[in-house]
């Protein structure tokens, strides 16, 4: 195991003797009485509000209303800290990727590819940031007047990840704040929390003190003061929506705060009645259930078209019953044990709501195995007034609704709170066309004959209502996290 007792603070990590917060795996392992238990993965510093306060202090004095070295150092000279950062990053690849799987049972392939695809995303920030840079000049802007537009940093930032992409989404937010001066304060998530103990010494010796400081402990300890001060000006969360209405309401000036929020969402997927089936199975397959369905761009609904709903469920159910259920450090493994403590209990108790108001589990799926281990159900016929209906389940549990007339989908898409991402499986490129139109109106990105998900990352990732606040892909980060400012010289 590993027992973290420092954290990064101004420049120096700081010993830490006060209480911890033991990280037990989702993993389980036989205990000495032969009874299944979550394995101990380590623990962490449970920093208070005064610790935060600190680390807020040391990201304000670091911007230092805009003077500090980090945000007055040239883009080039900021460029080269980050390289050098991913330098060290590298290095601790397979320490990292190893509490991934460890600390949120994603499978060892995935925890390796999040990895690299993170590497790969700060590689492709700073060539982007290198563009933007070379690309702004100073031009006429009017007789008599010479203008220059830069691009500026916010402040100082909160950023706060989720625990189903622990890297990456973090530092997809983190990664650009940096690199457009910003200094910045972040807030590792529970389940996925000691995986980024071995960069912080990373962080330490490639910015300059300050830059980067780490928040451990309580969430609701620590973060309510950094808010209340009013001193941050970006707030960064890749997590719930409830969650983001709690942060924004306590800053003293909401109107004031950046919000860059990537939050709740209900994918829906509909399957019009020409649909290459094949096609629909294998996108929903992967769509629904990659990563036991803990993507906020996961499928979590599906519509049929009543006349091949039967046929798409015959093909789909043993699919999804066939995939097979395990650690996730065993090749293959494709549904791993679930790090949220009583989600299993969570999922029964849906499929139980839907079986009540009449559907049931198409498959063999349902119902916990070993620990939290959870066999993919597909549920239908899913209906309005059910919890599969609206809420986002975000676990390995598929509804699937039956329509007679596209218009009932839209309707849906209308009435709902979420506005992420939808797919459109069909031949006829006539009907997809007319589907297109309204749905790019009502999430933010439409796939069709494919699942719904985040990359290429150098796609826009965002979305409408509640699901998110801001742009996120490798360019709209940089811009969210800096503004366009402009030097104005009259030309005597
Ligand atoms: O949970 C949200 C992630 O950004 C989804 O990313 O679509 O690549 O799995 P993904």
């Amino acid at each position: 195991p590993i027992h973290q007792r420092e954290y990064l603070l101004n420049g120096e990590m700081r010993q830490w003797n006060g209480p911890v917060s033991e990280v037990y795996s989702p993993i389980c392992v036989q205990g000495a009485d032969g009874i299944l238990e979550r394995k101990l993965v380590g623990s962490f510093p449970v920093t208070t509000a005064k610790e935060a306060l600190e680390a807020l202090d040391a990201a304000v004095a670091a911007y230092d209303n805009g003077r500090g070295e980090w945000p007055t150092m040239s883009i080039a000279e900021r460029i080269q800290c980050m390289e050098t950062f991913v330098g060290k990053m590298l290095e601790q690849k397979k320490l990292v990727v190893n509490l991934i799987m460890w600390e949120i049972g994603k499978n060892l392939a995935d925890a390796t590819k999040e990895f690299d695809r993170t590497a790969k995303y700060i590689y492709d920030t700073i060539d982007t940031l290198k563009n933007m840079d070379r690309n702004s000049s100073r031009f006429r802007i009017e007789e008599g007047i010479i203008g220059q537009i830069r691009r500026s940093p916010l402040g100082v930032v909160l950023a706060m990840g989720p625990f189903n992409y622990p890297l990456n989404e973090t530092y997809t937010t983190l990664i650009p704040a940096i690199l457009m001066g910003n200094t910045i304060l972040f807030k590792t998530p529970k389940h996925g929390s000691l995986l980024h103990y071995p960069l912080l010494e990373a962080f330490r010796t490639s910015f300059p003190k300050g830059v980067v400081n780490s928040l451990y402990g309580r969430g609701a300890d620590v973060v309510p003061p950094v808010m209340q001060s009013g001193k941050v000006n970006v707030l960064t969360l890749i997590g719930s929506s409830r969650v983001a209405d709690q942060l924004q309401r306590q800053h003293p000036k909401l109107n004031r705060l950046r919000s860059i929020m990537s939050l709740d969402a209900k994918n829906a997927a509909i399957i019009l009645p020409d649909a290459d089936l094949d096609v629909a199975v294998k996108e929903c397959l992967l769509g629904s259930l990659s990563f036991n369905g803990q993507r906020c761009t996961a499928i979590k609904i599906i519509w049929a078209h009543r006349s091949i709903v039967d046929e798409f469920l015959r093909r789909f159910s043993p699919e999804v019953s066939k995939l097979t259920l395990g650690m996730p450090w065993s090749n293959g493994v494709q549904i791993t044990p679930l790090p949220e403590v009583n989600k299993t209990q969570y999922l029964a108790d849906i499929i139980a709501d839907a079986e009540a108001g009449g559907a049931s589990v198409v498959n063999e799926g349902g119902g916990e195995t070993v620990a939290s281990l959870f066999k993919p159900a597909v549920v239908y016929p899913v209906k309005e007034g059910m919890r599969l209906y609206r809420e986002e389940q975000f676990g390995p549990v598929i509804p699937v609704v039956a329509y007679d007339d596209e218009e009932e989908f839209i309707q849906y898409l209308i009435t709902d709170d979420h506005g992420m991402q939808s797919s459109i499986f069909g031949t006829n490129t006539d009907a997809i066309a007319r589907l297109v139109d309204p749905l790019v109106n009502l999430v933010s990105r439409v796939n069709i004959n494919a699942q719904c998900q985040r990359g290429p990352d150098t796609f826009p990732f965002t979305g409408r209502k509640d699901s998110a606040e801001g742009t996120l892909s490798v360019e709209d980060a940089l811009r969210s996290f800096s503004i366009r400012s402009a030097v104005a010289t009259k030309d005597t």
